[in-house]
């Protein structure tokens, strides 16, 4: 039987660095998602990437002194490294400097070129670098960029358009009749009160004030603006317009866009009009997950809150860490990163529930069984509940993974835990084995076994290491479907469990709390410190900005009512600047003519005491004592200095 195709897609992550838990929690989401897909016979291909252009990019590579590209894969490699430690099974990954998908977004200008959908006109707008997003005055929050609340700058350039405008009514129609196309619904309301019925303007995908990014085949002075560029992937990762394109007539349109609330109106707007424009498939959902904040607060560098991902599993493992995220965000609202809620989930779930669950009736088979799951007898009313429980989870779950919704999931598969737990001291195994009574025994370890195994099989999407560790305690291969969860009974008796290790430990609370403070203060002592150091040193680039010439003293003359300040004519090459200097209390005018001085020469010029200062006269302070600077020989004047 063939199986059906299920394409799920993260953003592509920025290469900014600093990747933090939120940043992890699409991506885990959508892994347990991808696995449970997977698990359940689909045929899952599951995307993620980096989204590597843009100005932001280039400058910040400019500040590390490093080339753009240079830039980017290192963050590559940090991101691949973060996405193995958080055991994320993507099927590919796309880098938007891979050659396939440059040349494929310059194919994609030139088909919209070609049908009338791009335009050259001229630009100017509110623009947030950080963002690479445009703004207008109405959609401005107290002056800032409504997503990041940074400065906006004003830019003009000759740009392209796409005709946004145009596919206004199309787009409403679609969500009409496509109701569940922006989930969850309350994101649908925002794009159309705020975005849609104000009225879509044409947009400016094209850019000429940097150069890290796709020319444009048809105009090489542009670049493509990075949202055309990064929302592409979604299509040219599958072999859009590419000769092989298999996957692409196999996977689109993507069954599930996951993305971050403040990225819904580019998926939900620009991407379906962009489609709209290539005459392709629209993406049946795009879902817009809440953030994961730390206490109430965003997470963000300034703020100084990072949570870092590789610390925590480094450790606590990386399961608890997938738990929390899966289990304790509401989906869809945003939710709270704290250290204690983290740890108290962990001992509550993880520890209490279902680690005592997996090494008490692996304790009891082996102190009672020799290790072997016994047969079972006749199942009484108390057991068929639970038979009837773990029988029915599966098809909870797939209801709750329908709707996205990972809590939901954890919450049905835990109640088998939870409710195994409880039988075991409602049968009291003890007692039984106490009284001889090793018919009913055997049937309480074969209905515990089984039900470690239908939860086991069923967390497999979601704490995917800790899922395996418990089939092999079982002694059972682990599966990669749900196949064998269909029904009650598929443990074979006879099976050797092996107790083995606790799978969680208990956190003592209190004292964990207090080392992480600990370490806290230290790493925060530690970057204030490194940031210090970091903002003392410069690179080359900057030290480049400052132009500095030897410049001849002509005349040199005191400022009028002034002690300190001297006014010079200087000979520069071919020209002849005025500078004032406040060193008149160090040197008298007479002795300063006919010096060789080193002048900052692209100094903005400047009023001082009324008079025009053109540059600056470079001095030492020793010690308040000011000293001239001069070339140790003679040296023409207008020379360059470095
Ligand atoms: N590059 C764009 C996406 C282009 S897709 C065509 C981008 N990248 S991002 O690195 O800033 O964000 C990647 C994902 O991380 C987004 O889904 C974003 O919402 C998510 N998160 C970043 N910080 C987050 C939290 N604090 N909480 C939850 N998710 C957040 O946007």
């Amino acid at each position: 039987m063939t199986k059906k195709p299920y394409y799920i897609t993260t953003p592509i992550y920025y290469s900014s660095g600093n990747f933090h838990l939120g940043h992890c929690y699409t991506t885990v989401i959508c892994d347990a998602i991808a696995r449970f897909k997977r698990m359940d016979g689909f045929d899952v291909f599951y995307l993620t990437g980096t989204d590597e252009h843009g100005q932001k990019v280039q400058q910040r590579a400019e500040k590390a002194g490093v080339t753009p590209k240079k830039f980017v894969d290192d963050l590559y490699e940090q991101i691949v490294a973060l996405w193995k430690t958080l055991d994320i099974s993507y099927d590919k990954f796309i880098r938007t400097t891979d050659s396939y998908h440059e040349l494929t977004v310059q194919k994609v200008y030139e088909k919209l070129l070609a049908s009338g959908d791009i335009y050259k006109s001229e630009y100017e707008g509110l623009y947030c670098t950080p963002c690479e997003a445009f703004w207008t005055e109405s959609q401005l929050v107290d002056g800032k960029c409504p997503d990041c609340g940074r400065e906006v700058i004003k830019q003009k350039e000759e740009s392209y358009f796409f005709r946004l405008s145009k596919y206004q009514d199309r787009l409403i129609k679609f969500y009409e009749q496509n109701p569940e196309f922006i989930s969850p619904k309350s994101r649908m309301n925002e794009m159309i009160n705020n975005f849609i019925k104000p009225g879509l303007k044409d947009l400016c995908i094209s850019r000429t004030t940097f150069d890290w990014g796709v020319k444009l085949p048809f105009d090489q002075k542009h670049v493509a603006y990075v949202w055309v560029d990064a929302l592409t992937n979604y299509i040219t990762a599958l072999g859009y317009l590419q000769p092989d394109h298999a996957n692409f007539d196999k996977y689109w349109p993507a069954d599930l866009h996951m993305v971050g609330k403040e990225i819904v109106r580019f998926h939900t707007i620009i991407w379906p009009a962009l489609l709209m424009a290539l005459d392709l498939p629209l993406p049946k959902k795009v879902y817009g997950h809440g953030w994961l904040l730390f206490g109430n607060d965003k997470m963000s560098k300034s703020k100084g809150n990072i949570v870092d991902p590789f610390f925590l599993v480094d450790r606590y493992g990386v399961d608890p860490i997938r738990y929390f995220l899966l289990r304790e965000i509401p989906f869809g609202s945003d939710g709270s990163y704290t250290n204690e809620a983290l740890l108290v989930r962990t001992n509550a779930d993880l520890v209490n529930d279902l680690g005592n669950l997996v090494s008490r009736t692996t304790a009891m088979i082996t102190q009672y069984f020799g290790g072997e799951i016994p047969s079972p007898n006749t199942y009484t009313d108390l057991d068929k509940e639970l038979i009837s429980l773990c029988e029915q989870t599966l098809s909870k779950v797939r209801t709750d993974m329908d709707n996205l919704s990972a809590p939901d999931a954890l919450t049905d598969i835990f109640r088998i835990i939870q409710r195994a737990n409880k039988y075991i001291d409602e049968t009291a195994p003890w007692t039984l084995n106490k009284n001889g009574d090793k018919d009913r025994l055997a049937t309480v370890m074969y209905v515990l076994a089984e039900c470690i195994r239908f939860a086991a099989t069923l967390l497999k999407p979601f704490i995917t290491k800790t899922s395996n560790i418990i089939f092999e305690k079982l002694g059972i291969a682990s599966p990669d479907n749900f196949k064998g969860i269909a029904k009650f009974g598929g443990t074979v008796a006879g099976t050797k469990v092996n107790k083995g290790e606790n799978l969680f430990n208990r956190i003592d609370v209190n004292k964990e709390l207090k080392e992480l403070d600990e370490i806290a203060e230290k790493q925060n002592k530690q970057t204030k410190a490194d940031e210090k150091t970091a903002d003392e040193l410069i690179d080359i680039n900057d030290f480049a900005k400052v132009k500095l010439v030897t410049a001849k003293v002509l005349s040199c003359e005191k400022v009028a009512k002034s002690d300190k300040l001297l006014v010079f004519k200087l000979q520069v090459g071919d020209e002849i600047r005025q500078v004032v200097s406040g060193i008149a209390q160090h040197y008298s005018p007479e002795y300063m003519v006919g010096k060789t001085v080193v002048l900052v020469k692209n100094l903005k010029p400047a009023k001082i005491r009324g008079v025009e200062s053109n540059g600056m006269i470079l001095c030492c302070d020793d010690d308040g004592k000011v000293v001239f600077v001069s070339p140790e020989k003679e040296v023409a004047c207008g020379k360059v200095v470095r």
